[in-house]
Parts: structure tokens; C-alpha cells; sequence
């Protein structure tokens, strides 16, 4: 075999035999060391040219060099592309930003539209949206409406009781998750002076929890106090706001009832919306809707919150929110409103 021969065989062996089978620059590298390392092959070769005579060591020195410029070119190459597959490689890991389908606007909460349009039409009857806060004072909640201190609603098995913070002024039993929005209602009084016209809508906890309850759920307060005003303007106003949220006329009812914060108390229905009070499904062939509890604001909740009940009447009413979304949006089950479950929420598109 001819010297020149080993030199193409060399050639051969690293560019096309053991360069191609690196996958990594590592592997590449340990190719490279092995031939054109300190202690490489061709460096060998580079040092036998000392022992040649002078005739035959230059052409062969142009030719061992002619060598090394292959292989450093060879593999320069092969690194280059090495790199580039990596380079695709991650990339093909990412997704293409370009390539997503824009997403879905997202839609209101039916029970958040419910709560709009009850504003609404509260405040075109011109009421203002009151507010307060969810973990409330027991005395606010419960003493201050004339719900004393052995009442049924005050148990345990009833009522949310929060720990106080440590170090805070609260003894345990002081702190509520509010049981209803009511408590609004002295709060409003509390701070401002009659003539008051206020809702407050929002979240209410009561240990309950099946079909058609949820622990957590949401209720609408009003509250007027006025010199002179009465059942009547209760009454009106409810008819009003039933007939203005459902567009048609609607009348509402009351059944005497008990609530310790009003007197006289009751609990009112509207006429079904579905049926127009023929007596449906919906309202189970009565013709009526319960919608909740009023009544004229007691004197005792008066003298809690410093009103005169010489001079002041006022009336208060409550109901739940959630019931109204289901009658408003046709929905079934009460639990569908707090699951979160897209496939429900996307069927209310705007
Ligand atoms: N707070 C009562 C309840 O949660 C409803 C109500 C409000 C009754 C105002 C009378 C007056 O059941």
C-alpha cells in the first residue's frame, strides 16, 4: 500500500466512517483528538516527516497538510450541522407561537349578570348599591336584628363561627361568616340618616349543603326608611321590580311569616314569569314563585341603630340570588352555578 493510499484511507476513515457516526459535539471532539490531536494520527504523521529525506519530506509535508486542512474543514462541517439539528431540535419542543387559535372571549358568570340586572332595576327605581363584608361582627348579624342570644339560627349547626385572630379584641362567638345580607341593613343605618334607599346583593353562608342548597350562596337586601312609608310602597316596589326584570307585569303576594327583625313579617311570591300565573312546571302548577322574606323594619332593630321610631317607618326585604339566575337562565341545578364546569358556563355566550 502507498503512502498516499494510507492518506485517503485516513481521510476516508475519519470523514465518511467515524465523524458521520458522532451525534454530539463531545463525541465529534474525541474524533477530532484521535486524529488531529497532540498524539493524533496525522500529527504522528506530521513528526515522521523529520526522519524523511529533504526531496521527499516536502512534497509529502504538502501532502500530510493537505490532509489536516481536509479533516479540520470535515469537521467543522460535521459541527456545524451538529448544531443545527440541536438547534431544530429544541425548537421543534416550543410551541408555534404563530399557530394558536385565538382565544374564546370569555363570557360574565350567569349569577354576576343576575346580580347586574337586579341592580339595574333597583337602582331605576333609585335605590343605591350598598355593601358589606362577608366574615361579620355576630352582633351585627344576629343581636342588633333582634335575633338574640338563644335563638335557633345562632347554632353551631347553622352559622359558619370564624375564629378571631389571636391578640384581636374578639372573644370566639363574636365573628360570623355573615348567615344573610341583612346585616347590611344596620350597617346602612348605622352610618347614614333616613331617608335611606339601599341594596345590597352578595355572598351568605349557612351550614347547609344538598340539592338546593350550597354553603355558600347569594342574596339581594332592600332597605327603605322614610318618614311615612309603609307596606304598600314595599309591596309597589317588589311588584315594580318583578314586572321591570321580567318584562311583563308580575304581581307579588305575601304570606305572613316570622323574621325577628320585622313586623309585621311575611314572605312574598311573584307570580310565575313562565306561565303568568296559569300554573306551569316551573312553578309547580301553583301559578306563584317564593321568592323570599319582608316586612316593616321592628323597633327594636330601629333602637339598635339609633333611629327614631317616633318619626321614621321603614321596610326590608331579602331573597335569593341564585333562585333568580336559575328562574332568569333556566338552569336546573343549583350546584351547576358553582362548579365552574366550562361546558355549563359557555352555553351563556354573551
Ligand atoms: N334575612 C332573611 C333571610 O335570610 C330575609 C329577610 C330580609 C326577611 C329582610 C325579612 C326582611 O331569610
Amino acid at each position: 500500500m502507498s503512502d498516499d493510499d494510507a492518506l485517503t484511507r485516513m481521510r476516508h476513515a475519519f470523514a465518511e466512517v467515524e465523524l458521520p457516526a458522532t451525534r454530539t459535539l463531545d463525541e465529534a471532539y474525541a474524533v477530532k483528538v484521535k486524529y488531529l490531536g497532540k498524539k493524533g494520527l496525522v500529527t504522528e504523521l506530521s513528526r515522521a516527516l523529520g526522519s524523511l529525506p529533504p526531496d521527499v519530506r516536502r512534497e509529502r509535508g504538502q501532502q500530510v497538510n493537505a490532509l489536516k486542512a481536509a479533516l479540520e474543514q470535515a469537521y467543522d462541517d460535521h459541527c456545524r450541522a451538529l448544531t443545527e439539528q440541536a438547534e431544530q431540535a429544541a425548537l421543534a419542543t416550543f410551541e408555534d407561537l404563530t399557530d394558536v387559535v385565538a382565544p374564546e372571549p370569555g363570557t360574565l358568570h350567569p349569577l354576576t349578570r343576575t346580580r347586574r340586572a337586579l341592580e339595574r332595576v333597583f337602582a331605576s327605581l333609585g335605590f343605591d348599591v350598598a355593601d358589606g363584608p362577608h366574615v361579620e361582627l355576630a352582633r351585627l348579624n344576629f343581636d342588633d336584628l333582634n335575633i338574640g342570644p338563644d335563638h335557633p339560627a345562632r347554632d353551631m349547626a347553622d352559622t359558619f363561627f370564624v375564629a378571631p385572630p389571636p391578640g384581636s379584641r374578639w372573644q370566639p362567638g363574636d365573628l360570623v361568616l355573615r348567615t344573610h345580607t341583612s346585616p347590611v341593613q344596620v350597617r346602612t343605618m348605622l352610618e347614614r340618616t333616613p331617608p335611606i334607599r339601599i341594596v345590597a346583593l352578595g355572598t351568605v353562608f349557612r351550614r347547609d349543603d344538598d340539592a338546593t342548597h350550597s354553603p355558600m350562596f347569594h342574596q339581594i337586601e332592600g332597605l327603605c326608611v322614610d318618614e311615612g312609608t309603609s307596606l304598600a310602597d314595599l309591596r309597589a316596589t317588589l311588584y315594580r321590580f318583578v314586572s321591570a326584570l321580567f318584562e311583563r307585569e308580575l304581581q307579588v303576594r305575601f304570606r305572613p311569616s316570622f323574621f325577628p327583625f320585622v313586623e309585621p313579617g311575611a314572605e312574598f311570591d311573584m307570580q310565575c314569569p313562565f306561565c303568568g300565573g296559569k300554573g306551569c312546571s316551573v312553578c309547580k302548577g301553583s301559578g306563584w314563585i317564593e321568592l323570599g322574606g319582608a316586612g316593616m323594619v321592628h323597633p327594636a332593630v330601629f333602637e339598635a341603630c339609633g333611629i327614631d321610631a317616633e318619626r321614621y317607618t321603614g321596610w326590608a326585604f331579602g331573597f335569593g340570588i341564585d333562585r333568580m339566575a336559575m328562574l332568569m337562565h333556566q338552569v336546573p341545578d343549583l350546584r351547576l352555578l358553582f362548579e365552574g364546569d366550562v361546558r355549563f358556563l359557555e352555553q351563556f355566550p354573551c
